[in-house]
């Protein structure tokens, strides 16, 4: 598979958070090949070593937890260090937790909002610090499917998922004058770790097997397959270049057709 190219992205530095796995570590692997140089920011910090090693490209591993403005702003020294500056972040780093409704439990609502959206907050506050003072930047934050309508088993993380596009919004408006971009992205039924631990959680809640919860996804899906990270990070790619040059405060479905407007 062949991935676009944007020459004009040569040489820029991006910070990319929960870049150890997942569509992070696919994120960052798009920007490497477009020859942006990335710090692989995540709180296991032995993965985004390993991620980093085999992205290449001068890539740099930087442990951060998102829950923490100290941590947070410590990660974005050490990156600007390593790289020589940034004008890119990537603000992906999540988690999610599967309960009904009515079952959830304070730590559930916590830990997602913790993650999710006062994550995004810090990380896209303290870059955006940053690029304000040199006048250009651009930021992308994943949100989700589950941004756009209420997904069941996951009303905390829908909840958090829509604070994160709230946000986008609110931001983008706020930044645009600076030369700031701020949009998102809302990935559908992704193969990723989190989607294992959901599939297994989903099964047993609803008593029927792993694979028929797959099933489901893909009979959700109007392209037929499961999403692969690499859908993801092409889209973040783009929406990171100059062709995205006039769009801002977008949250852009990448779902394969699970939802359309
Ligand atoms: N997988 C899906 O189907 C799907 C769908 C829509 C949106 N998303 C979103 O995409 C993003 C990436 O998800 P994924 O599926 O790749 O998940 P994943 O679990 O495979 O990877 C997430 C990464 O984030 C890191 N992380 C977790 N907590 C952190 C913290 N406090 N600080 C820093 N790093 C932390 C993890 O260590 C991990 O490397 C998340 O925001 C998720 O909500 C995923």
């Amino acid at each position: 598979m062949s991935s676009p190219n944007y020459p004009e992205l040569g040489g820029r530095r991006a910070i990319v958070t929960g870049a150890a796995a997942g569509i992070g570590r696919a994120i960052a692997a798009a920007l490497a090949r477009q020859s942006v140089k990335v710090a692989v920011c995540d709180i296991d910090y032995a993965a985004a070593k390993g991620a980093a090693e085999a992205i290449g490209g001068g890539a740099v591993a930087v442990a951060v937890d998102v829950r923490k403005r100290e941590s947070v702003e410590a990660a974005f020294s050490g990156a600007e260090t390593a790289l020589g500056g940034c004008e890119i972040l990537v603000a992906n780093a999540g988690v999610s937790t599967m309960r009904a409704a009515l079952d959830l439990t304070d730590e559930d609502w916590d830990h997602n909002f913790d993650v999710n959206a006062r994550g995004v907050f810090l990380a896209t506050q303290i870059a955006a610090r940053r690029f304000k003072s040199r006048g250009r930047g651009v930021i992308v934050n994943t949100a989700s499917l589950a941004a756009k309508v209420g997904a069941p088993l996951l009303a905390h993380y829908s909840a958090s998922k829509f604070a994160v596009l709230g946000w986008t919004q609110a931001l983008a408006r706020e930044l645009a004058p600076l030369g700031i971009r701020v949009n998102a992205v809302c990935p559908g039924f992704v193969r990723t770790s989190m989607q294992e631990r959901e599939v297994i959680w989903e099964a047993s809640l609803r008593g029927v097997s792993s694979d028929r919860v797959v099933r489901d996804y893909i009979a959700q899906t109007p392209l037929g397959r499961l999403e692969e990270p690499e859908d993801v990070a092409d889209v973040v790619v783009f929406l990171c270049s100059d062709s995205a040059r006039f769009m801002t405060g977008q949250g852009i479905n990448v779902t394969g057709g699970v939802y359309m407007t």
